[in-house]
């Protein structure tokens, strides 16, 4: 197995934790997937018969005020890889896409089917290249390529060892709670408690990274029968609200969220969650781990590396 990494987002001792975990060699290879040559020598030195693609930014504030940024990284960066595999005639291919695509959708829970209107310039790449994907798999038959839209991944590996290491102050609510749960940040602040859902704050499909990582295994084996274009959801098909995650973190862990309700973040939705059950049909795939292990494994992550991986 090789792993490519321009190191923008993450820190080369994942990858050593990674080896720990499980016991194999990996070939770690620096460099950016904007760049075609360096693909092409990876492609040369190594015989790779699928790739993951996960070399996308993700932050949606961020891609706002960076528009160019994300074009370039995620739009960009995704037309280079396929171009060099259609080079060395390596055609199957999971991407990691994102129930962003789905935007404002009024369906919950949310199938595939679901009407695409993604409404930040990261959910427009995110959509761009799943266009762009679906385009190629029509042009060419053997092409075998997983779209997997991810729902709201969180967590950490259940050792400990690897989990989210966000550069400053989190953006994402896990983070966020497990950071104010070790003292590291005063309160948590909730967007808004106004939402038409159960308590009224936010509802999101929270999904352990464990099972989004097998989620990814379940589709290599499928790409391996010429399954074609494979659109499918990857969460757990039922959502939780801020205030119930924050009320299970306080649980499981034994230690106090303390938090305050502001006003609603702009851009947010109200509710979202998946219609699970493609993937289960397709892929065999359905989530394990709940949301109290959900919240133990991030927590154990965040009190064995109060700095993360530095
Ligand atoms: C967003 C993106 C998603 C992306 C994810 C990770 C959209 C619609 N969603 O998800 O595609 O994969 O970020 O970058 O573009 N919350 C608080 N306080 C906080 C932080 C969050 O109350 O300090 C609330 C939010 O209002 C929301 C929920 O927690 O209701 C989850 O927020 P967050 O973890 O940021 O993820 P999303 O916005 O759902």
């Amino acid at each position: 197995m090789v792993i490519i990494d321009n190191f923008c987002n993450s820190k080369p001792e994942v990858i050593n934790r990674i080896q720990k975990i499980t016991g194999k060699t990996v070939a770690l290879i620096q460099g950016d997937v904007r760049d075609k040559v360096f693909l092409g020598t990876v492609f040369k030195q190594h015989a790779i018969k699928a790739v993951i693609h996960f070399a996308g930014l993700k932050a949606v504030a961020e891609s706002v005020a960076n528009p160019l940024r994300y074009y370039d990284n995620n739009v960009m960066g995704s037309l280079a890889l396929v171009e060099v595999m259609t080079e060395f005639n390596v055609k199957n291919l999971v991407f990691s896409s994102s129930a962003t695509v789905y935007g404002f959708s009024d369906t919950k829970p949310i199938p595939e089917t679901a009407p695409l209107s993604p409404f930040n310039p990261y959910g427009h790449t995110k959509r761009m290249v799943e266009q762009i994907l679906e385009d190629l798999s029509a042009s060419d038959s053997a092409w075998n390529i997983a779209l997997l839209r991810y729902f709201n991944p969180v967590g950490a590996h259940e050792s400990g060892m690897i989990g989210e290491d966000p550069n400053g102050i989190p953006n994402n609510l896990m983070p966020y709670v497990s950071q104010v749960a070790a003292g590291k940040l005063k309160e948590l602040s909730i967007f808004g408690n106004d939402y038409p859902t159960v308590d009224g704050t936010g509802v999101r499909d929270y999904i352990h990274v464990v099972d989004l990582a097998l989620g990814h295994v379940a589709a290599l084996n499928v790409l391996d029968k010429n399954c074609g274009l494979l659109t499918v959801n990857l969460g757990a098909g039922h959502g939780y609200s801020v205030l119930e995650l924050v009320h299970t973190f306080q649980e499981v862990t034994g230690r106090a969220i303390p938090y305050r309700i502001v006003e609603r973040r702009a851009g947010d939705i109200a509710m979202y969650f998946a219609d699970a059950t493609l993937a289960k049909q397709k892929l065999a795939w359905q989530t394990q781990r709940d949301l109290a292990d959900i919240c133990r494994d991030a927590w154990h992550w965040q009190s064995q590396n109060p700095q993360g991986y530095s």
